[in-house]
């Protein structure tokens, strides 16, 4: 292969196949690197040794596929390449067969300069060539070869579940297949296979779990695709601890094999104290938690800041970013995505202004009480004084257990203000580190969220998923402060998984169902056979999905899942080198019995 000669092969006589990576004609001298999987290696055509040989390299061009065959030889010392493990050889060439030739190439593999994304996903066979998708794609094959093998030696069977089936209820559309016998009836696609493997304990495979496609049609974003691959697995009789102990222990297998060792047991933390903390639910611990600096101004001084006093006065602190230019501040305000009453204030000096004597009073103990260094940038995210503070007795505003939705408007807005600003200014900071690895549990998840435009209440995870059993009985009295048997696991900001203990007795889904505003009937329409087979002796169970194409984009250092995905879809979930979706013939809709409706 192209990266596997070293200095101890000199004198050898090989073979190497590959692409002509890039070509540099000195004349007399032709030298081409050349390329495949494993890496490059300087062939040379030499028209002093072989001049037919040569004259034949002169027309090789970029992206030739060829067979050199020659002797490997030691570099003269001053050609050595240190920065490959081929370059301390070249391969002098006897033989040369041009095995297939290349178009002028719309960019290519070698190109320091990415290609613009439509045109790499257009000719994804070419940009899957460049050495860093090549790292990529074995990265991926590494990580989920580590996952199948720790989770076998775990005692887990890996059982395949249907791609053609019901819709199951995850939150987002579904894709949908249309039955050619039964017009007018459709397949959908799974957006996990959440009922087959509660089934499957059911069944008596104790220890279930899959590495899975699911399909759902959701808005994209950089960390969403159509479709993507979970890790989903699903055991009997455990506690949640069983559950993060096996993920724990395939993540260490899989950052392992990616070069990395990292700590277990994660830390754990409720969801509560997330939000509090750092106004979200899935916190980047990479950063410090929020202050609430309240207590740090009198009455007065918050009044005469149109400060809410009754609401929290958040601290946001960013190490080692420093103070803000007013460009900067100005900068940073696009950047707040204002909730509710909330507002941001990021100018100490509005408040030396107002209070002469008392201003940098209070701004030194806002810095003490937040831990804030000399170079650390401060922001305060408050309330504004005409915010409510609880808000009406609508149910919706219950919905975060014990923090009102005026508190969660200010959390939620400071969650995203802090994360916003750590990305704009992480080259000051520092605190994005590569390798730096902080895993976390988030549990006691809200069993419900309230839906404003339905008017109803949604599952928070999905319908499947157990309450506490302390919280049983607020279950028709008071939803909102129900807690669910439900858990995330967090690596630096991002969701890579969510699970839950599930319901296992029937009356208890019923009720849950009843809790969603199902009808029985609606209940038994869309998941009658599930409610039947709960009757049979099924075990308690729970388990858990994490997805793969994350968890590689993270150990990849990519910030987006297209990365990661050898032939993945646009935002606009069109694969471009397909061209699918596509319109299909007339008679084919005819056979299925669809006609297409254009919406205006
Ligand atoms: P959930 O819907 O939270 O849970 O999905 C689990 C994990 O799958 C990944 N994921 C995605 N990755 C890429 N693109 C998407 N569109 C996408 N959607 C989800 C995320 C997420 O954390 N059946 C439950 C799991 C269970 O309860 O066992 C489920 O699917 O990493």
């Amino acid at each position: 292969m192209c990266g596997a000669l070293r200095l101890s092969d000199a004198g050898k006589k090989v073979v190497l196949m590959g692409w002509v990576n890039r070509r540099r004609d000195l004349g007399q001298i032709v030298f081409v690197d050349l390329r495949d999987r494993t890496g490059v290696t300087q062939v040379v055509f030499n028209h002093e040794l072989n001049a037919a040989v040569h004259q034949k390299a002169e027309s090789l061009r970029n992206e030739f596929v060829i067979a050199a065959i020659g002797t490997v030889k030691r570099r003269d010392a001053d050609t050595i390449n240190p920065n490959i493990p081929t370059g301390e050889v070249e391969l002098v060439v006897e033989e040369l067969r041009i095995l297939n030739v290349s178009k002028p190439l719309p960019f290519l593999p070698s190109d320091t300069v990415l290609a613009n994304e439509e045109m790499r996903l257009k000719y994804r066979y070419i940009d899957l060539r460049r050495d860093a998708m090549q790292f990529n794609i074995e990265l991926r094959h590494k990580v989920a070869l580590a996952i199948r093998d720790n989770l076998a030696a775990q005692g887990f069977f890996e059982i395949e579940t249907p791609f053609m089936t019901r819709s199951t209820p995850e939150g987002a559309r579904d894709y949908l297949v249309p039955s050619r016998v039964s017009p007018g009836s459709f397949y959908a696609l799974p957006q996990s296979p959440q009922l087959f493997k509660q089934i499957l304990m059911i069944s008596g495979f104790d220890k279930y779990f899959q590495i899975v496609r699911c399909f759902r049609d959701e808005d994209l974003r950089a960390d969403r695709q159509p479709e993507f691959t979970q890790i989903d697995l699903e055991m009997s009789y455990p506690q949640p601890e069983r559950v993060w102990e096996v993920v724990e222990g395939f993540l260490t297998a899989a950052f392992k094999a990616a070069g990395h060792e990292i700590k277990t047991p994660f830390p754990r933390m409720d969801f509560d104290d997330a939000i509090r903390q750092y106004g979200i639910d899935k916190p980047d611990l990479r950063l410090p938690a929020f202050t609430d600096v309240g207590d740090c101004f009198a009455p007065d001084e918050l009044q005469g800041l149109a400060i809410n006093k009754d609401l929290p006065v958040i601290a946001i602190r960013i190490p080692r970013v420093g103070e803000l230019s007013r460009k900067e501040r100005d900068d940073i305000k696009p950047l707040f995505v204002a909730k509710g009453g909330a507002r941001v204030f990021e100018d100490f000096k509005r408040i030396e202004n107002k209070f002469p004597e008392a201003g940098t009073r209070v701004r030194e103990k806002v810095r003490e009480k937040a831990g804030a260094a000399a170079d650390d940038l401060l922001v305060l995210v408050v309330g504004s004084a005409q915010s409510g503070t609880t808000g009406d007795a609508h149910p919706a505003n219950k919905r975060n257990i014990r923090v009102t939705p005026a508190e969660m408007a200010i959390y939620a807005s400071a969650g995203l203000l802090r994360v916003a600003l750590a990305q704009k200014y992480s080259d000051r900071h520092q605190l994005f580190q590569k390798g730096d690895y902080r895993f976390l549990w988030v549990t006691n998840f809200p069993m419900f969220e309230w839906d404003e435009g339905e008017r109803r209440w949604n599952a928070a995870h999905h319908p499947f998923t157990s309450p506490h059993d302390e919280d049983m009985d607020k279950l028709e009295t008071d939803p909102a402060m129900v807690r669910a048997l439900a858990y995330d696991v967090v690596l630096n900001g991002t969701e890579l998984g969510s699970g839950s203990i599930r319901i296992h007795r029937q009356d208890v889904q019923s009720r849950i169902f009843h809790a969603l505003g199902m009808t029985e009937e609606e209940a038994r329409s869309r998941f009658g056979f599930f409610l039947e087979a709960l009757e049979y002796g099924t075990p308690p169970h729970g388990g858990i999905a994490l997805g793969l194409d994350r968890i590689v984009m993270i150990l990849a250092g990519a910030d987006s899942l297209r990365e990661v995905i050898p032939f993945p879809k646009t935002a606009a979930a069109k694969d471009l080198m397909m061209e699918a979706p596509t319109p299909v013939p007339e008679g084919q809709l005819r056979d299925l019995g669809i006609a297409v409706v254009v919406k205006k």
